[in-house]
């Protein structure tokens, strides 16, 4: 048996780092990269049976051919199925099909001995396999990525060439519904890889029952959570949950948090309890439905640790002039809800609308990650946010507030307490560098220094959350720093406590 496999998982796009980040974190993945809509990675084979348990994975596959013909895209039809049906011979059957077996934990009639004996008759004598009772049922499918026109034979020429072939190598049954079985054809230009699906359905098809016009696949909703930083002991909530796919699936693949969604459409909680005690595990009790207004949500002030929700994009559920209203609504109340450093990611097509009330809060929201996602054809923007209420107490406890001074400043850098009124107890301090002086400014008794990495043109903190801090004290501060006027004196750091609370 070989002792390896290429892997090749179908992922949402948009999320193929966050697909990667799962692989490698569950699995003992190595030659682990990603491409669009995909992400592949060798693994052992004592670890393949683990990786159904993969979330953020829509379908997975073995790849047991891989390789580039020369000149398929210039080839006539025939000669091109011809050379196409002819690869059948080089693939390896034998991994295809331990693979297969493992991952599904069932065997095929004869396991992969037969197979290796009937390619061997097949190639040496040409001998066709009949089929008997005990052949499985398999279909192949042919997906060429690219310009389609390129080549002079369609997918399903190719794939019903290559079925043929099996057929006549293996005497296995072709059913295009009913298969145990199925081959996929990648075909991009002149290159083909050949790949047999480890899963039946899909496996975004989980957790729910009861469908809703806008229900989201798990594996999108896995996706969001695992965005969230989901840590032991958190409330995570989804204030709009619909039929409940986002909190069901967070309950189901963090036990250890607790999940609340909620939604005010009248057939939601119906649809979300539905979809919760379908799930075996609906017996623990970490996930709760509530019928709520999301704009007045019946909860104190910081006590959620994450929200993870899907906006109404305005296409099936609300309108985009709906939306102008209702973001900077829904925005406010999930800033009062969720505690300091609180993570919200949120999904929404309607991007400009949901950009533009952040911007007009930017203080509040530290932009960590953002992902431009296809949901069903629609580009979709999702966003993770951290709010910053958090990151002002942490300045506060340890770090304050750190100035890097602009090199024409560096003259003056005796005179700085005076050019900076009001900066009681602040020290100053100052590097030599190779390029010449650097300078920095912080309070006493903090822990960290930080220096910014251009600091050549003088800006306050490295980070954005601690210039948005910074500008908080004072909104011209920020941009009197760009030139030597930062010596301006304009800052109120006696303020400062109160703006932290
Ligand atoms: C995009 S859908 C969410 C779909 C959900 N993720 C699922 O998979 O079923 C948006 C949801 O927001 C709900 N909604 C809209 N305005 C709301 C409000 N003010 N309060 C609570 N829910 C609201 C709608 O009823 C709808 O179910």
């Amino acid at each position: 048996m070989t002792e390896s496999a290429h892997l090749y998982a179908a992922v949402i796009t948009g999320f193929e780092k966050v697909a990667s980040r799962e692989i490698s974190e569950k699995l003992p993945a190595t030659e682990c990269f990603s491409g669009r809509g995909n992400v592949r990675f060798c693994l052992d084979l004592n670890s393949v049976p683990d990786i159904l348990k993969l979330r953020s994975v829509d379908n997975l596959y073995v790849v047991f051919y891989e390789n580039e013909i020369v000149g398929l895209t210039d080839m006539e039809k025939e000669k091109a199925l011809k050379t196409i049906k002819q690869q059948l011979s080089y693939c390896n059957w034998e991994l295809a099909i331990d693979v297969y077996q493992l991952a599904q934990g069932k065997n095929i009639y004869g396991g992969s001995d037969l197979v290796v004996d009937q390619m061997r008759e097949f190639m040496r004598e040409g001998k066709r396999c009949e089929v008997t009772e005990n052949s499985p049922k398999f279909r192949v499918t042919c997906k060429r990525c690219g310009e389609k026109e390129i080549h002079t034979f369609s997918s399903m020429d190719a794939a019903s060439k290559f079925g043929a072939e099996i057929n006549n190598a293996f005497g296995w049954k072709c059913s295009v519904k009913e298969f145990d079985i199925e081959v996929v054809l990648r075909i991009e230009k002149d290159n083909m890889t050949v790949m047999m699906a480890l899963n039946d359905e899909s496996l975004f098809k989980r957790n729910i029952c009861a469908y809703g016009p806008t229900t989201m696949r798990s594996t999108v909703c896995y996706c969001m959570l695992h965005l969230a930083s989901i840590k032991p002991g958190d409330v995570v909530m989804d204030s709009m949950c619909g039929g409940g796919s986002i909190p069901i699936e967070g309950a189901l693949a963090w036990n250890t948090a607790f999940f609340l969604g909620g939604d005010n459409h009248e057939s939601a909680m119906e649809r979300c309890k539905k979809n919760w005690s379908s799930n075996s595990s609906s017996t623990k009790s970490n996930c709760e439905f509530f019928n709520w207004d999301a704009t007045n949500l019946p909860l104190r002030e910081n006590c959620i640790d994450a929200l993870v929700t899907d906006l109404p994009f305005g296409k099936k559920i609300g309108s985009k002039t709906d939306n102008r209203l209702l973001y900077p609504i829904l925005l406010n109340e999930w800033k009062r809800v969720l505690r300091k450093g609180g993570r919200l990611v949120v999904m929404g097509h309607d991007k400009r609308t949901l950009e533009k009330a952040i911007l007009a809060d930017r203080s509040s929201w530290h932009i960590k990650a953002n992902h431009i996602v296809n949901m069903g054809g629609l580009q979709c923007l999702c966003l993770c946010l951290i709010n910053t209420k958090r990151f002002c107490r942490i300045l506060q406890d340890r770090v304050g507030l750190f100035l890097d001074l602009p090199t024409s400043s560096i003259s003056r850098r005796g005179n700085l307490p005076e050019q900076l009124p009001g900066l009681t107890g602040l020290e100053s301090r100052w590097q030599d560098q190779q390029n010449g002086m650097k300078g920095a400014v912080w309070f006493p008794g903090c822990t960290n220094f930080h220096r910014s990495e251009d600091s050549y043109n003088g800006r306050i903190g490295r980070i954005p959350i601690q210039m948005r801090a910074a500008t908080k004290w004072n909104g011209s501060f920020q941009r009197s720093m760009s030139g030597s006027a930062w010596s301006s004196g304009s800052i109120d750091f006696q303020n400062s406590e109160s703006t932290f609370q």
